[in-house]
């Protein structure tokens, strides 16, 4: 446990290889199969833009694709990230999953997953095999700037009547806004990221099974590269945490959890598993 923890404090993420079981993948695959026959969530999303179901997600599932199962929390996962987390006391802000076809060719751009002030981990569940060059790729360290990144794009002010694709559409409701608050406390992606010796890119290939936990200000993203992909990814933050007034979940969540958040209030609505130790 102590070189997972060094890993994720130095580099900003960790695989935890052969986490959960096989009965788990199966079970999470079966029900991503369900959430996308029903499409009964508000959140559920076709992220594609030319062939249309090539790259699905849903937010929530859990909460209102009704036959998801009870036990979509691995048993381990709260006390790992409790761990991981130094926090007695860990709270479970959502759950979302991934699921792409070989011949889909979007990618998710880079980014960081910090919707929240305070501890905020993301555990990456891989249900399928995902080869190195398709896997999620981080950039080692980016969690220690403490800089909220953005794509480029949301800092033009001339953009607005620009098309946007399905995935920077997903993005721009969760996380854009034009307010001068919004433009100064984040900061755009790096033009030169993927060329820049400096910007260390590590690709981390996982098997069916396989767990990654990283820091939601790790930057990160999944390239598009011939393959299946399918990943349950579970959100998880402190008792600490509050909620950022700059992001969007905040007034979606509401609308659609009926659920009450409050920026730069903790997380308390009982909706929200708390897990104690
Ligand atoms: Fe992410």
């Amino acid at each position: 446990m102590l070189n997972f923890q060094t890993s994720l404090d130095r580099d900003g993420f960790v695989k935890i290889p052969s986490f959960v079981s096989s009965s788990f993948v199966s079970l999470l695959q079966h029900s991503v199969d369900i959430a996308i026959e029903t499409r009964c969530s508000p959140f559920f999303r076709d992220l594609s833009d030319d062939q249309d179901g090539s790259f699905l997600s849903d937010i929530w599932s859990s909460f209102f694709v009704s036959k998801f199962p009870v036990d979509y929390i691995p048993d381990q996962v709260p006390f790992l990230i409790s761990t991981l987390m130094r926090c007695p006391s860990v709270i479970l802000l959502q759950d979302t999953w991934f699921r792409r076809t070989s011949s889909c060719t979007v990618s998710i751009p880079w980014h960081h997953d910090q919707s929240i002030e305070g501890p905020f981990f993301s555990v990456w569940i891989s249900l399928t095999d995902i080869p190195f060059g398709s896997s999620l790729r981080f950039v080692r360290g980016s969690h220690k700037t403490g800089l909220r990144y953005l794509p480029s794009s949301f800092f033009q002010t001339d953009s607005s009547n620009d098309e946007v694709n399905a995935m920077e559409s997903f993005y721009r409701e969760f996380h854009y806004s034009d307010s001068p608050d919004y433009q100064r406390h984040f900061v755009p992606i790096p033009p030169d990221l993927e060329t820049n010796d400096c910007y260390d890119i590590v690709s981390v290939p996982t098997s069916s099974g396989d767990i990654i936990v990283f820091n939601g200000l790790t930057l990160h993203s999944l390239p598009s590269n011939n393959v299946d992909t399918c990943g349950f990814v579970l959100r998880w933050i402190s008792v600490d945490s509050v909620v950022s007034p700059y992001s969007n979940d905040v007034q979606i969540a509401s609308k659609f959890l009926n659920v009450s958040l409050n920026a730069g209030h903790p997380v308390n609505d009982n909706f929200f598993r708390k897990y104690d130790f």
